[in-house]
């Protein structure tokens, strides 16, 4: 499908008030996407383990208005209070999506959202809150145009999300979803996520990610700001390339169940994530002291307990620390008595893979 697809000519129906409300996971990269072209397009492709716990729950209610209006009209509540920092991003996002959903500028909005992980944590919520905020817009559409079927309102769904944040995109299906063309991928494209399309062995179900929450603050710099910065990098081909290779592992990895090359790629990814940031002109470091500790604990931990834990790293200095459930006791007890010491205040949060997004 291409971007022609998701437009809309004429709603043979409206609808005057209604409500809608989602609740979306995070997601977290196992090949990292990191450089984009215009329009929110990935540079490289990226798959992911879509979360569990972590989510964002949002309501949209509107409401009709007398006539068309040339401001977007809309209130925002985030946990129960007005956000106003958060209007700038909503209404960039309205912007990119208007031509996909003509029917914004005829509404109010109310928008309410909350996290199930604590606001400053360091999580980003912009791949949980862009989808849910694009699940409750596309159940508007859906009621506008009722022969929708579901494989469309997923793309379009996944597509819109991209539009808010790119990572967004893969967290409207789960356990495992890939975004951007990859040539040996079938049905991957650079418009939205896919539900990974191949076997996946048993070894990967229900895996654990156990985030650590190491640094807590606002980053230095945003994700956005990195992006850009792949524009004109050193390394950028050379990347590139290697996350195309990465999928092509996966596949036989996620078929054979191998943990040892899981492993492999994974840490790979979330290092070369970090190496492109410090190579970047200007460069910068979001990885911590602690950071470091705690991969350094896994590695000694893997070698002497001959268990399949590793460790993924986003744009932060938190860590995922993934690993099958059935190494959940062995690794659970690792993590409390040698890994929190290293969190702020011990925080962290007992994830898992989820089946994506869920409407309340
Ligand atoms: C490091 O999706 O937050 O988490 O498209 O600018 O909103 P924008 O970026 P964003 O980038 C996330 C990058 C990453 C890796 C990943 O999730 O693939």
């Amino acid at each position: 499908m291409t971007e022609k697809d998701f437009l809309t000519s004429e709603y043979s129906s409206s609808k005057k008030t209604g409500k809608f409300r989602w609740k979306s996971p995070s997601n977290i990269a196992l090949v990292k996407y990191w450089g984009k072209k215009k329009n929110q397009v990935p540079a490289n492709p990226s798959l992911s383990f879509t979360l569990d716990t972590c989510t964002t729950d949002t309501s949209l209610s509107y409401q009709k208005l007398e006539k068309k209006v040339s401001k977007f009209s809309f209130d925002l509540l985030f946990e129960g209070k007005s956000k106003n920092d958060f209007r700038p991003k909503i209404e960039t996002f309205l912007h990119r999506i208007e031509t996909y959903l003509p029917f914004l500028r005829e509404y109010h909005f109310s928008i309410e959202t909350s996290n199930s992980f604590p606001h400053s944590s360091g999580i980003a919520s912009s791949a949980s809150g862009m989808s849910a905020l694009a699940l409750c817009l596309m159940s508007m559409e859906r009621e506008l145009v009722p022969d929708m079927n579901s494989d469309f309102f997923n793309k379009k769904a996944s597509f819109l999300a991209r539009l808010g944040s790119g990572s967004a995109c893969r967290s409207i299906q789960g356990p495992l979803v890939q975004w951007g063309n990859h040539s040996t991928i079938e049905g991957s494209s650079d418009f939205y996520g896919i539900e990974y399309p191949y076997k996946v062995h048993d070894i990967f179900k229900n895996f654990q990610d156990t985030i650590l929450l190491v640094d807590e603050g606002q980053k230095q710099v945003s994700s956005t700001v990195g992006h850009d910065l792949m524009h004109g990098h050193p390394f950028a081909e050379q990347r590139f390339g290697q996350a195309h290779m990465h999928l092509c592992d996966f596949q036989t990895i996620l078929e054979d169940g191998s943990l040892k090359d899981f492993i492999k790629i994974v840490e790979s990814e979330a290092l070369t994530l970090h190496a492109m940031m410090m190579t970047s002109h200007p460069y910068f470091i979001l990885m911590k002291p602690n950071t470091l500790k705690i991969i350094n604990k896994i590695w000694a931990f893997r070698e002497t307990s001959k268990t399949n834990l590793c460790f993924s790293l986003d744009a932060g200095a938190n860590v995922h620390v993934l690993y099958p459930e059935n190494e959940k006791e062995t690794v659970y007890k690792f993590i409390k008595s040698e890994l929190l010491q290293f969190c702020q205040h011990g925080k962290h949060i007992c994830d898992r893979t989820g089946l994506g997004a869920r409407e309340n």
